[in-house]
């Protein structure tokens, strides 16, 4: 309301919306999950033509609060069991509020300081929880798609460099070819960012996996110093991870370049009593993960790592006449993008509200729950498709109809939410326990009612 003086309005507005935001969350463990058709259909009066008035600014945010929190999933709740979903932790969401007021541009440490400082630091908190080199490249983004796209892109410009080729001036048209493999369960996002990148979703060679997923080395197709090699750790249905030190190793002798897929998984590495798992991954030259899933750092905030920093500069850096280059690392300069969200605040809140021993007690945690989940669900005569080894379940309720109905009335009721799969040719519902808010209470309620309705 322009009648207003702009510090009144900032104070007032703000206060009574955190005010919104803490009975929001307050409230979410009461609440089901989904949201109802009827909420769902409320959504109508928030949409339709822009009016040419201004909105009063109370009505604004008593209208988005009254329409839009009803309309939400509660995935910042502890019953969510959907995709790979973390939520964030209380320190990140008051981070990321006090970041949203400051407003500011990360591309570039003139425009503000704080972020670059924050970034830097989280980033280099990161690769030492993965225990990699302190001196990789590093670049945080929306998410691990993104973070695939931002590795890969630096294993291609590092590739055709090696062939004598300059990708990013003169494209890929002509371009000496790249063999890109990946593993039959290869994520779909390594897919897509391969498409962005030019070097196609269809063209990869595919390595035969076992009945977790996990490439089998033995299948491996010859490798070379043009050979890009993707694998993952941390599949996104069974959890399972790639045999990577036998992987990273042969691919070396032969100079490929491996990128590794780590969206929620690479975070096994900060827990003593799950790292095993996450051997040999330090041994690739690109990592992509997610700090909105594991981590619970919120949305959103993916993370490239690439150990020859200059390849992912290169892909990256542009000039112009009023871009200073200064002397420091400068985010857009690593980044696809160029300005950018100041993510690195929420991402340095949330690992330092934790602290080592926390990411590492999160992990251990959730692990623990999808340990649980199985249990309780094998008790009630279901069966459990994979290896829990880290946070996420795969069940079978008998036939692919009786899963997928048992999924359905579970979205539907709404004590909590989980989604469907396929494994391997069978139906499944997928359990993935990401969420810091996650307490054994709302496992059992959980586990209760789907035995309630699947019984
Ligand atoms: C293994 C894996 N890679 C990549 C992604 C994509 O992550 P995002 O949605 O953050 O881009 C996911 C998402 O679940 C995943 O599980």
């Amino acid at each position: 309301m322009g009648t207003l003086p702009m510090q009144a309005t900032y104070h007032d507005l703000l206060t009574s919306v955190a005010r919104r935001a803490a009975a929001y969350l307050d409230g979410i463990g009461t609440r089901r999950v989904a949201p109802d058709a009827a909420a769902v259909h409320d959504l109508d009066q928030l949409t339709g033509q822009l009016p040419g008035e201004a909105a009063d600014p109370w009505e604004l945010l008593e209208t988005l609060d009254r329409i839009g929190s009803p309309a939400t999933v509660a995935t910042a709740g502890g019953r969510y069991f959907g995709f790979v979903i973390g939520g964030a932790l209380p320190s990140a969401v008051a981070a990321a509020c006090l970041a949203d007021a400051w407003g500011q541009n990360a591309s570039l440490r003139v425009m503000s300081p704080v972020s670059v400082a924050l970034e830097d630091a989280a980033l280099a908190w990161v690769r030492d929880l993965f225990r990699l080199p302190g001196n990789c490249g590093g670049a945080l983004v929306t998410g691990a798609t993104m973070a695939n796209f931002t590795g890969l892109a630096a294993a291609r410009h590092d590739l055709l460099a090696r062939a004598g080729w300059d990708v990013e001036n003169d494209g890929l048209s002509g371009a000496p070819p790249l063999t890109v493999v990946v593993g039959d369960e290869v994520h779909v996002s390594v897919i897509k960012a391969l498409g962005l990148l030019g070097l196609g979703r269809k063209h990869a060679i595919r390595v035969p996996v076992d009945g977790q997923g996990r490439m089998r080395p033995d299948a491996l197709p010859a490798l070379d110093r043009h050979t890009l090699l993707c694998i993952q750790a941390g599949n996104v249905n069974t959890g399972a991870f790639d045999p990577a030190r036998e992987i990273c190793q042969r691919a070396r002798e032969a100079g490929a370049w491996v990128h590794v897929d780590g969206a929620f998984g690479l975070w096994a590495a900060a827990s003593p009593s799950y790292m095993h798992l996450t051997d040999g991954f330090e041994l690739a030259d690109s990592w992509a993960t997610d700090a909105h899933k594991w981590p619970n750092a919120g949305y959103d905030c993916g993370i490239s790592l690439v150990r020859k920093a200059s390849a992912l500069r290169e892909a990256m850096a542009v000039g112009a006449a009023y871009l200073a280059p200064g002397e420091l690392r400068e985010p857009s300069h690593y980044s696809p993008d160029m300005s950018r969200r100041a993510r690195g605040v929420e991402l340095w809140a949330a690992l330092r509200s934790l602290g080592r021993r926390g990411v590492a007690e999160l992990i251990e945690r959730t692990c623990g729950f999808a340990q649980r989940f199985a249990e309780g669900l094998r008790e009630a005569g279901y069966e459990v498709l994979n290896e829990v080894v880290i946070n996420q379940v795969l069940v079978s309720f008998g036939s692919a109809e009786a899963t997928r109905s048992v999924i359905q009335q579970l979205q539907r009721e709404g004590t909590c939410w989980c989604g469907g799969t396929e494994w391997q040719g069978r139906a499944a519902m997928r359990i993935s326990v990401s969420s810091w808010a996650t307490t054994s209470e709302d496992v059992e309620a959980s586990i209760a009612a789907i035995r309630r309705i699947a019984g």
